[in-house]
Protein backbone atom coordinates (compact mmCIF):
# COMPACT_ATOMS: atom_id res chain seq x y z
CA UNK A 1 0.00 0.00 0.00
CA UNK A 2 0.90 3.40 -1.21
CA UNK A 3 2.21 5.51 2.33
CA UNK A 4 0.61 9.09 2.78
CA UNK A 5 1.28 11.79 5.70
CA UNK A 6 -1.17 12.99 7.17
CA UNK A 7 -1.84 17.01 8.25
CA UNK A 8 -3.96 18.44 10.81
CA UNK A 9 -5.53 21.79 9.84
CA UNK A 10 -8.14 23.59 13.02
CA UNK A 11 -8.91 19.79 13.66
CA UNK A 12 -9.21 18.74 10.35
CA UNK A 13 -7.03 15.52 8.79
CA UNK A 14 -5.98 16.13 5.32
CA UNK A 15 -4.05 13.10 3.88
CA UNK A 16 -1.07 13.71 1.42
CA UNK A 17 0.40 11.19 -0.81
CA UNK A 18 4.13 10.04 -0.09
CA UNK A 19 6.19 9.81 -3.39
CA UNK A 20 9.61 7.37 -4.05
CA UNK A 21 12.50 7.83 -6.09
CA UNK A 22 14.48 5.28 -7.30
CA UNK A 23 16.42 5.08 -4.75
CA UNK A 24 14.19 5.22 -2.31
CA UNK A 25 14.18 8.97 -1.16
CA UNK A 26 10.77 10.19 -0.19
CA UNK A 27 8.52 13.15 -0.74
CA UNK A 28 5.51 14.36 0.69
CA UNK A 29 2.87 15.44 -2.90
CA UNK A 30 1.80 18.47 -1.68
CA UNK A 31 0.64 19.73 -5.34
CA UNK A 32 -3.35 19.41 -4.16
CA UNK A 33 -2.27 21.37 -0.35
CA UNK A 34 -3.67 24.65 -1.24
CA UNK A 35 -6.91 23.40 -3.02
CA UNK A 36 -7.48 20.97 0.08
CA UNK A 37 -6.65 23.13 2.59
CA UNK A 38 -6.09 27.07 1.72
CA UNK A 39 -2.58 27.03 2.80
CA UNK A 40 0.92 27.29 1.38
CA UNK A 41 3.99 25.82 2.39
CA UNK A 42 6.94 28.09 3.20
CA UNK A 43 10.54 27.07 2.64
CA UNK A 44 13.02 29.76 2.05
CA UNK A 45 15.98 28.66 -0.71
CA UNK A 46 13.44 25.89 -1.29
CA UNK A 47 15.58 23.98 1.16
CA UNK A 48 13.24 20.93 1.67
CA UNK A 49 11.08 21.18 -1.39
CA UNK A 50 11.41 19.46 -4.45
CA UNK A 51 10.65 21.12 -7.57
CA UNK A 52 10.57 18.58 -10.28
CA UNK A 53 11.05 14.59 -10.73
CA UNK A 54 14.07 14.02 -12.81
CA UNK A 55 16.02 10.81 -14.13
CA UNK A 56 19.22 12.79 -15.09
CA UNK A 57 21.40 12.72 -11.73
CA UNK A 58 21.15 11.06 -8.15
CA UNK A 59 22.91 13.00 -5.36
CA UNK A 60 23.18 11.42 -2.06
CA UNK A 61 24.50 14.64 -0.10
CA UNK A 62 24.67 12.12 3.14
CA UNK A 63 26.97 9.31 1.67
CA UNK A 64 28.99 11.60 -1.07
CA UNK A 65 27.21 10.12 -4.26
CA UNK A 66 27.20 11.54 -7.03
CA UNK A 67 25.77 9.60 -10.11
CA UNK A 68 24.67 11.07 -13.64
CA UNK A 69 22.13 8.14 -15.22
CA UNK A 70 23.32 5.81 -12.96
CA UNK A 71 26.91 5.91 -13.50
CA UNK A 72 29.12 7.11 -10.63
CA UNK A 73 31.12 10.46 -10.93
CA UNK A 74 34.46 8.27 -10.54
CA UNK A 75 33.99 6.18 -13.23
CA UNK A 76 32.69 8.84 -15.29
CA UNK A 77 35.76 10.77 -14.31
CA UNK A 78 37.92 7.79 -14.95
CA UNK A 79 37.08 6.15 -17.73
CA UNK A 80 35.04 8.81 -20.20
CA UNK A 81 35.27 12.10 -22.24
CA UNK A 82 33.73 14.90 -21.92
CA UNK A 83 31.48 14.94 -24.94
CA UNK A 84 30.67 11.14 -23.90
CA UNK A 85 29.17 12.62 -20.86
CA UNK A 86 27.68 15.10 -21.81
CA UNK A 87 25.55 13.00 -24.46
CA UNK A 88 25.06 10.15 -21.62
CA UNK A 89 23.33 13.74 -19.72
CA UNK A 90 21.34 15.22 -22.32
CA UNK A 91 19.98 11.84 -24.23
CA UNK A 92 20.09 9.23 -21.39
CA UNK A 93 22.22 6.80 -22.37
CA UNK A 94 25.96 6.01 -23.04
CA UNK A 95 26.62 6.51 -26.68
CA UNK A 96 27.41 3.85 -28.84
CA UNK A 97 31.14 4.46 -30.97
CA UNK A 98 28.67 4.87 -33.43
CA UNK A 99 26.66 7.64 -31.80
CA UNK A 100 29.39 9.13 -30.25
CA UNK A 101 31.24 9.40 -33.35
CA UNK A 102 28.03 11.31 -35.40
CA UNK A 103 27.78 13.42 -32.16
CA UNK A 104 31.28 15.24 -32.15
CA UNK A 105 31.12 15.14 -36.42
CA UNK A 106 28.13 17.18 -35.60
CA UNK A 107 29.36 19.16 -33.22
CA UNK A 108 32.64 19.93 -35.02
CA UNK A 109 30.55 21.41 -37.87
CA UNK A 110 29.14 24.12 -35.87
CA UNK A 111 31.81 25.72 -33.63
CA UNK A 112 32.13 28.60 -36.07
CA UNK A 113 29.86 31.12 -35.07
CA UNK A 114 28.19 34.16 -37.22
CA UNK A 115 30.73 36.71 -38.01
CA UNK A 116 28.47 39.89 -36.21
CA UNK A 117 28.38 38.01 -33.02
CA UNK A 118 31.94 39.42 -33.25
CA UNK A 119 30.47 43.06 -33.01
CA UNK A 120 28.74 41.78 -30.18
CA UNK A 121 32.03 41.01 -28.68
CA UNK A 122 33.56 43.89 -29.47
CA UNK A 123 31.20 46.06 -27.94
CA UNK A 124 32.30 44.42 -24.49
CA UNK A 125 35.22 46.99 -23.16
CA UNK A 126 38.06 44.92 -22.03
CA UNK A 127 37.57 45.13 -18.33
CA UNK A 128 34.23 43.44 -18.75
CA UNK A 129 33.72 40.25 -16.54
CA UNK A 130 33.77 37.28 -19.00
CA UNK A 131 30.90 36.21 -17.55
CA UNK A 132 29.19 38.98 -18.68
CA UNK A 133 30.19 38.60 -21.98
CA UNK A 134 29.79 35.23 -22.61
CA UNK A 135 25.77 35.32 -21.04
CA UNK A 136 25.15 38.14 -24.01
CA UNK A 137 26.95 36.07 -26.17
CA UNK A 138 24.82 32.97 -25.77
CA UNK A 139 21.75 35.24 -25.67
CA UNK A 140 22.72 36.83 -29.23
CA UNK A 141 22.44 33.40 -30.74
CA UNK A 142 18.49 33.78 -30.32
CA UNK A 143 19.00 37.13 -33.31
CA UNK A 144 21.15 35.26 -35.34
CA UNK A 145 18.50 31.39 -35.12
CA UNK A 146 15.30 33.50 -34.74
CA UNK A 147 14.03 29.73 -35.40
CA UNK A 148 14.97 28.61 -32.24
CA UNK A 149 12.78 31.25 -30.08
CA UNK A 150 9.74 28.37 -30.58
CA UNK A 151 10.94 25.75 -27.93
CA UNK A 152 7.98 23.35 -29.89
CA UNK A 153 9.51 22.90 -33.12
CA UNK A 154 9.95 19.70 -34.12
CA UNK A 155 12.50 17.49 -32.78
CA UNK A 156 15.23 17.44 -35.07
CA UNK A 157 14.69 21.26 -34.78
CA UNK A 158 15.41 21.47 -30.97
CA UNK A 159 18.33 19.26 -31.31
CA UNK A 160 20.16 21.43 -33.87
CA UNK A 161 19.52 24.21 -31.21
CA UNK A 162 21.86 21.99 -28.88
CA UNK A 163 23.75 21.01 -31.25
CA UNK A 164 24.56 24.44 -31.67
CA UNK A 165 24.97 25.93 -28.23
CA UNK A 166 27.69 23.06 -27.66
CA UNK A 167 29.80 23.67 -30.53
CA UNK A 168 29.98 27.12 -29.88
CA UNK A 169 30.12 27.72 -26.00
CA UNK A 170 33.95 27.06 -26.31
CA UNK A 171 34.47 29.79 -29.25
CA UNK A 172 32.20 32.17 -27.10
CA UNK A 173 34.17 31.25 -23.88
CA UNK A 174 37.36 31.79 -25.32
CA UNK A 175 36.16 35.11 -27.29
CA UNK A 176 35.55 36.49 -24.04
CA UNK A 177 39.02 35.90 -22.57
CA UNK A 178 40.76 37.15 -25.54
CA UNK A 179 38.47 40.14 -25.16
CA UNK A 180 39.71 40.30 -21.58
CA UNK A 181 42.91 40.34 -22.93
CA UNK A 182 42.83 43.08 -25.91
CA UNK A 183 44.10 40.40 -28.29
CA UNK A 184 42.34 39.29 -31.49
CA UNK A 185 39.88 36.34 -31.13
CA UNK A 186 40.72 32.93 -32.84
CA UNK A 187 38.76 30.92 -35.03
CA UNK A 188 37.93 27.20 -34.25
CA UNK A 189 40.15 25.30 -35.60
CA UNK A 190 38.19 21.84 -36.95
CA UNK A 191 40.94 19.35 -36.88
CA UNK A 192 40.60 19.38 -33.40
CA UNK A 193 38.55 17.71 -30.35
CA UNK A 194 36.51 19.88 -28.06
CA UNK A 195 38.81 20.52 -25.33
CA UNK A 196 42.08 21.20 -27.61
CA UNK A 197 39.98 23.81 -30.09
CA UNK A 198 39.02 25.34 -27.07
CA UNK A 199 42.59 25.90 -25.78
CA UNK A 200 43.79 26.58 -28.99
CA UNK A 201 41.40 29.32 -29.32
CA UNK A 202 42.14 30.60 -25.88
CA UNK A 203 45.82 30.47 -25.64
CA UNK A 204 47.21 30.39 -29.25
CA UNK A 205 48.82 34.11 -30.59
CA UNK A 206 49.14 35.36 -33.93
CA UNK A 207 52.67 35.25 -33.91
CA UNK A 208 53.40 31.91 -32.11
CA UNK A 209 53.00 28.87 -32.89
CA UNK A 210 50.60 26.79 -30.40
CA UNK A 211 50.56 23.07 -29.75
CA UNK A 212 48.18 21.51 -27.55
CA UNK A 213 49.93 19.98 -24.03
CA UNK A 214 47.82 16.55 -23.94
CA UNK A 215 48.51 17.03 -20.19
CA UNK A 216 46.67 19.98 -20.10
CA UNK A 217 43.89 18.89 -22.21
CA UNK A 218 43.36 15.76 -20.41
CA UNK A 219 43.01 17.63 -16.89
CA UNK A 220 40.24 20.17 -18.71
CA UNK A 221 38.50 17.17 -19.95
CA UNK A 222 38.51 15.83 -16.50
CA UNK A 223 37.41 18.79 -15.01
CA UNK A 224 34.47 19.81 -17.63
CA UNK A 225 33.16 16.10 -16.79
CA UNK A 226 33.48 17.22 -13.23
CA UNK A 227 31.11 19.69 -13.79
CA UNK A 228 28.79 17.90 -15.78
CA UNK A 229 25.55 18.29 -13.73
CA UNK A 230 24.50 18.66 -10.15
CA UNK A 231 20.55 18.19 -9.84
CA UNK A 232 18.31 20.99 -9.33
CA UNK A 233 20.67 23.69 -7.65
CA UNK A 234 20.71 27.17 -8.35
CA UNK A 235 21.97 27.56 -11.97
CA UNK A 236 19.54 24.67 -13.52
CA UNK A 237 16.45 25.71 -11.56
CA UNK A 238 16.83 29.12 -13.23
CA UNK A 239 16.94 27.17 -16.65
CA UNK A 240 14.42 25.19 -15.47
CA UNK A 241 11.96 27.95 -14.63
CA UNK A 242 13.15 30.15 -17.56
CA UNK A 243 11.96 27.34 -19.90
CA UNK A 244 8.88 26.50 -18.06
CA UNK A 245 7.49 30.10 -19.42
CA UNK A 246 8.47 28.45 -23.06
CA UNK A 247 11.64 31.29 -23.68
CA UNK A 248 13.64 29.75 -25.63
CA UNK A 249 17.05 27.21 -25.17
CA UNK A 250 19.64 30.27 -25.45
CA UNK A 251 17.70 32.45 -23.40
CA UNK A 252 17.26 30.12 -20.55
CA UNK A 253 20.69 28.94 -20.43
CA UNK A 254 22.07 32.42 -20.67
CA UNK A 255 19.68 33.03 -17.30
CA UNK A 256 21.50 29.76 -15.78
CA UNK A 257 25.04 31.42 -16.55
CA UNK A 258 23.95 34.22 -14.98
CA UNK A 259 22.63 32.34 -11.97
CA UNK A 260 26.09 30.36 -12.00
CA UNK A 261 27.85 33.77 -11.65
CA UNK A 262 27.49 34.36 -8.12
CA UNK A 263 29.77 33.44 -5.03
CA UNK A 264 27.82 31.34 -3.13
CA UNK A 265 27.12 29.42 -6.62
CA UNK A 266 29.94 29.21 -9.34
CA UNK A 267 31.72 32.17 -8.52
CA UNK A 268 33.00 30.32 -5.68
CA UNK A 269 35.92 29.10 -7.93
CA UNK A 270 37.15 32.99 -8.41
CA UNK A 271 36.31 33.43 -4.83
CA UNK A 272 38.62 30.71 -3.26
CA UNK A 273 41.90 31.82 -5.28
CA UNK A 274 40.84 35.13 -4.21
CA UNK A 275 41.14 34.53 -0.55
CA UNK A 276 43.82 32.10 -0.78
CA UNK A 277 45.97 34.79 -2.37
CA UNK A 278 44.80 37.39 0.23
CA UNK A 279 46.08 34.78 3.06
CA UNK A 280 49.16 34.59 1.38
CA UNK A 281 49.67 38.42 0.97
CA UNK A 282 48.64 38.39 4.92
CA UNK A 283 51.47 36.27 5.69
CA UNK A 284 50.01 33.04 5.23
CA UNK A 285 48.21 32.90 8.63
CA UNK A 286 45.19 30.48 8.24
CA UNK A 287 44.24 30.43 11.24
CA UNK A 288 43.26 33.88 11.46
CA UNK A 289 41.12 33.29 8.48
CA UNK A 290 39.27 30.40 9.74
CA UNK A 291 38.42 32.58 13.06
CA UNK A 292 37.14 35.21 10.57
CA UNK A 293 35.15 32.58 9.20
CA UNK A 294 33.50 31.07 12.57
CA UNK A 295 32.66 35.16 13.51
CA UNK A 296 29.16 35.60 12.72
CA UNK A 297 29.59 39.76 13.33
CA UNK A 298 32.11 38.72 10.22
CA UNK A 299 30.69 38.51 6.88
CA UNK A 300 33.43 36.48 5.70
CA UNK A 301 33.10 32.86 4.80
CA UNK A 302 36.00 30.24 3.86
CA UNK A 303 35.27 30.25 0.34
CA UNK A 304 35.12 26.58 -1.38
CA UNK A 305 33.55 25.52 1.81
CA UNK A 306 30.38 23.77 3.02
CA UNK A 307 27.88 23.21 0.28
CA UNK A 308 23.63 22.80 0.80
CA UNK A 309 23.61 19.26 -0.28
CA UNK A 310 26.98 17.10 0.63
CA UNK A 311 26.96 17.13 4.36
CA UNK A 312 29.61 14.82 4.29
CA UNK A 313 32.17 14.89 1.89
CA UNK A 314 31.48 16.34 -1.83
CA UNK A 315 33.45 13.32 -4.64
CA UNK A 316 33.64 16.00 -7.34
CA UNK A 317 36.25 17.70 -4.37
CA UNK A 318 38.13 14.49 -3.49
CA UNK A 319 38.86 13.59 -7.45
CA UNK A 320 39.78 17.55 -7.90
CA UNK A 321 41.95 17.19 -5.10
CA UNK A 322 43.98 14.38 -6.19
CA UNK A 323 44.04 15.98 -9.71
CA UNK A 324 45.52 18.93 -8.71
CA UNK A 325 48.38 16.79 -7.21
CA UNK A 326 49.19 15.56 -10.89
CA UNK A 327 48.63 18.24 -12.71
CA UNK A 328 50.48 20.35 -10.80
CA UNK A 329 53.57 17.49 -11.04
CA UNK A 330 53.27 16.72 -14.23
CA UNK A 331 53.18 20.45 -15.36
CA UNK A 332 56.05 20.70 -13.05
CA UNK A 333 54.29 24.01 -11.38
CA UNK A 334 54.80 24.55 -7.53
CA UNK A 335 52.06 26.66 -6.38
CA UNK A 336 52.37 28.09 -3.22
CA UNK A 337 48.74 28.27 -2.78
CA UNK A 338 48.09 25.06 -2.88
CA UNK A 339 49.73 24.58 0.18
CA UNK A 340 48.01 27.17 2.18
CA UNK A 341 44.86 25.44 0.68
CA UNK A 342 46.09 22.27 1.94
CA UNK A 343 46.48 23.61 5.40
CA UNK A 344 43.36 25.65 5.47
CA UNK A 345 41.53 21.91 4.98
CA UNK A 346 43.45 20.72 7.32
CA UNK A 347 42.93 22.85 9.93
CA UNK A 348 38.93 23.31 8.98
CA UNK A 349 38.44 19.54 9.06
CA UNK A 350 39.52 19.06 12.67
CA UNK A 351 37.60 22.48 13.89
CA UNK A 352 34.46 22.10 15.99
CA UNK A 353 32.52 24.60 14.21
CA UNK A 354 33.52 23.17 10.80
CA UNK A 355 32.76 19.68 12.20
CA UNK A 356 29.32 20.42 13.69
CA UNK A 357 27.84 22.22 10.91
CA UNK A 358 29.64 19.33 8.52
CA UNK A 359 31.74 21.81 6.45
CA UNK A 360 33.62 20.13 4.20
CA UNK A 361 35.82 21.67 1.05
CA UNK A 362 33.40 21.72 -1.98
CA UNK A 363 34.50 21.27 -5.90
CA UNK A 364 35.49 24.88 -6.05
CA UNK A 365 38.18 24.79 -3.53
CA UNK A 366 40.60 22.91 -5.76
CA UNK A 367 39.61 23.18 -8.90
CA UNK A 368 40.80 26.97 -9.22
CA UNK A 369 44.37 25.64 -8.61
CA UNK A 370 44.01 23.30 -11.23
CA UNK A 371 42.51 26.17 -13.50
CA UNK A 372 45.28 28.33 -12.66
CA UNK A 373 48.09 25.75 -13.51
CA UNK A 374 47.09 25.21 -16.89
CA UNK A 375 47.21 29.21 -17.27
CA UNK A 376 43.92 30.14 -17.03
CA UNK A 377 43.44 33.64 -15.39
CA UNK A 378 41.31 33.58 -12.37
CA UNK A 379 38.12 35.55 -13.85
CA UNK A 380 37.73 32.61 -16.16
CA UNK A 381 37.28 30.08 -13.72
CA UNK A 382 33.17 30.59 -13.68
CA UNK A 383 33.67 30.57 -17.72
CA UNK A 384 35.08 26.91 -17.11
CA UNK A 385 32.33 26.36 -14.77
CA UNK A 386 29.51 27.26 -17.27
CA UNK A 387 31.63 25.44 -19.86
CA UNK A 388 31.13 21.83 -17.82
CA UNK A 389 27.74 22.14 -16.82
CA UNK A 390 26.46 23.53 -20.36
CA UNK A 391 25.29 19.60 -20.74
CA UNK A 392 23.24 19.35 -17.32
CA UNK A 393 21.38 23.10 -17.89
CA UNK A 394 20.34 21.62 -21.65
CA UNK A 395 19.57 18.02 -20.24
CA UNK A 396 17.21 19.69 -17.40
CA UNK A 397 15.99 22.20 -19.87
CA UNK A 398 15.16 19.18 -22.22
CA UNK A 399 13.78 16.92 -19.53
CA UNK A 400 11.69 19.85 -18.55
CA UNK A 401 9.75 20.67 -21.76
CA UNK A 402 9.22 16.64 -22.52
CA UNK A 403 8.08 16.26 -19.27
CA UNK A 404 5.65 19.32 -20.13
CA UNK A 405 6.33 20.91 -16.67
CA UNK A 406 3.66 24.35 -15.74
CA UNK A 407 4.92 27.69 -15.63
CA UNK A 408 7.44 28.07 -12.35
CA UNK A 409 5.37 30.16 -9.87
CA UNK A 410 5.86 30.11 -6.48
CA UNK A 411 3.51 31.86 -4.07
CA UNK A 412 4.56 34.08 -0.79
CA UNK A 413 3.13 35.10 2.54
CA UNK A 414 2.64 38.80 2.13
CA UNK A 415 3.59 40.85 5.19
CA UNK A 416 3.16 44.82 3.64
CA UNK A 417 0.67 47.37 4.71
CA UNK A 418 -2.91 46.49 4.14
CA UNK A 419 -5.13 48.38 2.01
CA UNK A 420 -4.94 52.36 3.01
CA UNK A 421 -6.43 55.57 1.31
CA UNK A 422 -4.30 57.12 -0.96
N1 LIG B 1 32.32 29.39 6.04
C1 LIG B 1 31.87 29.59 7.30
N2 LIG B 1 30.66 29.20 7.74
C2 LIG B 1 29.86 28.57 6.88
C3 LIG B 1 30.24 28.32 5.55
C4 LIG B 1 31.52 28.74 5.14
N3 LIG B 1 31.94 28.53 3.88
N4 LIG B 1 29.25 27.68 4.90
C5 LIG B 1 28.27 27.54 5.80
N5 LIG B 1 28.63 28.07 7.01
C6 LIG B 1 27.85 28.04 8.25
C7 LIG B 1 26.74 29.09 8.23
O1 LIG B 1 27.17 30.31 8.77
C8 LIG B 1 25.70 28.41 9.08
O2 LIG B 1 26.08 28.52 10.43
P1 LIG B 1 24.96 28.65 11.59
O3 LIG B 1 24.18 27.37 11.55
O4 LIG B 1 25.74 28.85 12.84
O5 LIG B 1 24.12 29.85 11.21
C9 LIG B 1 25.83 26.93 8.71
O6 LIG B 1 27.21 26.78 8.32
C10 LIG B 1 24.91 26.47 7.58
O7 LIG B 1 25.14 27.34 6.47
P2 LIG B 1 24.00 27.85 5.49
O8 LIG B 1 24.45 29.12 4.88
O9 LIG B 1 22.68 27.82 6.20
O10 LIG B 1 24.00 26.67 4.44
P3 LIG B 1 23.43 26.75 2.98
O11 LIG B 1 23.07 25.37 2.61
O12 LIG B 1 22.36 27.80 2.89
O13 LIG B 1 24.67 27.31 2.13
C11 LIG B 1 26.61 27.41 0.79
C12 LIG B 1 25.48 26.51 1.33
C13 LIG B 1 27.39 26.61 -0.25
C14 LIG B 1 25.98 28.62 0.10
C15 LIG B 1 27.52 27.84 1.94
O14 LIG B 1 28.11 26.71 2.55
C16 LIG B 1 28.59 28.82 1.51
O15 LIG B 1 28.34 30.03 1.47
N6 LIG B 1 29.84 28.33 1.14
C17 LIG B 1 30.86 29.19 0.61
C18 LIG B 1 30.61 29.44 -0.89
C19 LIG B 1 30.92 28.23 -1.75
O16 LIG B 1 31.95 27.61 -1.62
N7 LIG B 1 30.01 27.94 -2.70
C20 LIG B 1 30.20 26.87 -3.68
C21 LIG B 1 29.24 25.75 -3.51
S1 LIG B 1 29.75 24.31 -4.47
C22 LIG B 1 29.61 24.79 -6.12
C23 LIG B 1 28.22 24.82 -6.55
O17 LIG B 1 27.67 23.76 -6.87
O18 LIG B 1 27.65 25.92 -6.59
Amino acid sequence: MSQTAEIKVDGKTFELPIIEGSEGEKAIDISKLRAQTGLITLDPGFKNTGSTQSAITFLDGEKGILRHRGYSIEDLAEKSSFLEVAYLTIYGNKPSAEEIKSFQDEITKHTLVHEDIKKVLDGFPSNSHPMGVLSSLVTSLTAFYPESLDPNRSKDAVNLSIIRIIAKMPTFAAWAYKNKMGHPANYPDNSLNYGSNFLKMMFALPTEKYDVDPVVAKALDKLLILHADHEQNCSASTVRIVGSSQASLYASISAGINALWGPLHGGANQAVIEMLEAIKADGGDTSKYIEKAKDKNDPFRLMGFGHRVYKNFDPRARIIKKAADEVLEKLGVNDPILDIAKGLEEVALKDEYFVARNLYPNVDFYSGIIYRALGIPTEMFTVMFALGRLPGWIAQWKEMRENNEPIGRPRQIYTGSNHRDY
